[in-house]
């Protein structure tokens, strides 16, 4: 798997990451669980990406992956969700910072995003100060926002994070239109969420009310040419490997499925001329589109 600096913050990832959202779920066998986490970093995956409000990610994987802790960048997020605490206050920060750390099981996290929060609460100064103070006592290496659109620009041109997490797939190319040159000319850290779009093909009918449906009709406007390729693929050879991109991440729960998404990533970047027509093809018709949360 190929390794990739994060902006720079001297931190290193695999080009593909392990989203850590769907292993929160407690219906999930946790045996199967342990076996996802430990494969995904056999695989040569340096990089999971979970959040407080992700059910039991969090504590999933200081279970199952304390003792490999040096073998990866860990990527959180904070802002709301602690008992006593109002959301979005500074000091739901520093108590989101310190449940984490011990959900997780280390002694620093790397990556702390600020998990969406809105312009106005970006502006009014309070939670992203609480941010970099964590960032300054050591307890995380890299303060940073994940989100789209007006925050994401105001995150970026703010100058104190290190590292962003935006939806980034053929489905969703606003920020590489938008904002991702000008932080890659910052040297920050660029996590691609969503990379597979959530993988709309697989719905024959309109996902009516589901996370995918935005970007199925996305899909049906588009109307893409996979030139030969399984769509898996062709959307995840296309995102992970976007020059802006330090990281691309996907969540599964399916040990298959995290193998097909390694084995995609290592085939290298679809032709230049391939991806310059899909690029292409979104500002035609996507321009107006919003990045999808
Ligand atoms: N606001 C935020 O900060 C935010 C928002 C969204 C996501 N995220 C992060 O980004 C990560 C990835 O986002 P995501 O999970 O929403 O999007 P995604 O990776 O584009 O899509 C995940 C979906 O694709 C399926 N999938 C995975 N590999 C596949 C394959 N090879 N073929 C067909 N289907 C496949 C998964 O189902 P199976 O389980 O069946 O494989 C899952 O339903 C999350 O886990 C989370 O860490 C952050």
């Amino acid at each position: 798997m190929k390794l990739n600096a994060y902006g720079r913050s001297g931190l290193t990832v695999s080009q593909l990451g392990l989203g850590a959202g769907q292993i929160g779920d407690a219906a999930l066998d946790e045996a199967h669980v342990a076996k996802l986490l430990n494969t995904a970093l056999d695989l040569g995956i340096t990089l999971i990406d979970t959040a407080r409000g992700y059910g039991l990610s969090e504590e999933r994987i200081g279970r199952h992956l304390a003792h490999r802790r040096s073998e990866f960048v860990l990527s959180t997020k904070v802002g709301y969700g602690i008992d006593g605490y109002a959301d979005w206050t500074g000091a739901v920060i520093h108590a989101g910072i310190d449940a984490a750390l011990m959900r997780l099981q280390t002694d620093v996290i790397d990556i702390v995003h600020l998990h969406s929060c809105s312009l106005d609460v970006l502006r009014a100064g309070e939670v992203v100060e609480a941010l970099m103070r964590a960032r300054d006592a050591g307890k995380i290496r890299v303060a940073a926002y994940a989100g789209e659109n007006d925050p994401l620009g105001w995150a970026l041109a703010h100058g104190g994070f290190g590292g962003v997490e935006c939806s980034v797939s053929l489905f969703d190319q606003r920020t590489l239109q938008h904002w991702l040159p000008a932080a890659v000319e910052r040297g920050q850290g660029v996590i691609a969420k969503r990379a597979l779009g959530n993988a709309p093909w697989r719905h024959a009918e309109r996902p009516t009310g589901q996370y995918v449906e935005a970007y199925w009709d996305r899909m049906q406007v588009l109307a893409y040419d996979t030139t030969g390729l399984p769509w898996d693929e062709f959307a995840l050879r296309f995102s992970a490997w976007q020059p802006e991109v330090s990281a691309a991440i996907t969540g599964t729960t399916s040990v298959e499925n995290l193998r097909r998404n390694v084995d995609a990533v290592n085939r290298g970047p679809l032709p230049d001329e391939v991806v310059a027509q899909l690029r292409a093809r979104f500002a035609e018709v996507g321009s107006q589109w919003q990045g999808e949360l």
